[in-house]
């Protein structure tokens, strides 16, 4: 999988040179590509954005070196196989990341994730980018961040772990939160008591049959406790 990230913060992307997805990236199955935005001003300081039509605080990125940068790093209109690239810009107005939307974004071939900044970016470059990919506009989550760079950065890795090979045990993605729709169950290791806290008996008896029913009734009780809008 290629993916490219446009940002006025290259660095902040250093981290993917380490931990699994540094390793996945050296073993050739994500090639990722950091692009600075800025690249694509046309001016002596380089700027990104400009005040808002209409009034309002805050700036706006300006539609110029987005689209110079969308032509320069999004591969035409098909990959080779003939799909769409995907462009997805994070927004806190944007549909809610799940681990559904990674599950399926970590199947295609192209990703390209821009990264605006300050009170967003011109409306205009959103239209333009859907002439040259499937245009998704992504949110983390209910918060406001000062940028796109934090959910490009967590949406890379929750996508990128489920690419085939990343991830050493594929039977480990399997039983994790929100794969079945629920929240995992507790996990236990040596030793059998620690701090005058045992491990749950059943987990120490050998019987799969009780294990799975135990897990699976923690599954609930959790999903119902911590997470009820998940099991309306
Ligand atoms: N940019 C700023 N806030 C964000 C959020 N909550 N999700 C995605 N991108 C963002």
């Amino acid at each position: 999988m290629r993916i490219d990230i446009v940002t006025i913060f290259p660095a902040f992307f250093d981290v993917l040179e380490v931990s699994l997805l540094g390793k996945a990236r050296n073993a050739g199955l994500l090639d990722v590509r950091v692009h600075d935005l800025r690249d694509w001003t046309g001016d002596r300081h380089r700027t990104v954005d400009d005040t808002p039509y209409g009034g309002g605080a805050g700036m706006v990125m300006t539609p110029e070196p987005w689209g110079r940068a969308l032509d320069a790093v999004v591969p035409g209109a098909v990959t080779a196989t003939g799909e769409r690239p995907v462009i997805v810009f994070p927004s806190p107005a944007g549909t809610p990341f799940t681990q559904a939307i990674a599950r399926e974004l970590s199947g295609r071939e192209r990703l390209v994730f821009g990264c605006g900044r300050y009170e967003g970016i011109d409306e205009r470059v959103f239209d333009y980018a859907a002439t040259l990919g499937e245009v998704r506009l992504i949110s983390l989550g209910d918060y406001v961040l000062n940028g796109g760079e934090v959910a490009a950065m967590a949406m890379v890795e929750a996508i990128g772990r489920l690419v085939p090979g990343v991830v050493g045990n594929p039977d480990s993605l399997v039983e994790e939160s929100h794969e079945d729709g629920l929240l995992e169950y507790p996990s236990y290791t040596k030793p059998a008591t620690w701090r005058g806290r045992d491990v749950p008996p059943v987990l120490l008896s050998g019987n799969h049959g009780a294990i799975a029913a135990w897990r699976r009734e923690q599954q609930l009780e959790r999903t119902r406790a911590r997470r009820p809008d998940l099991l309306s």
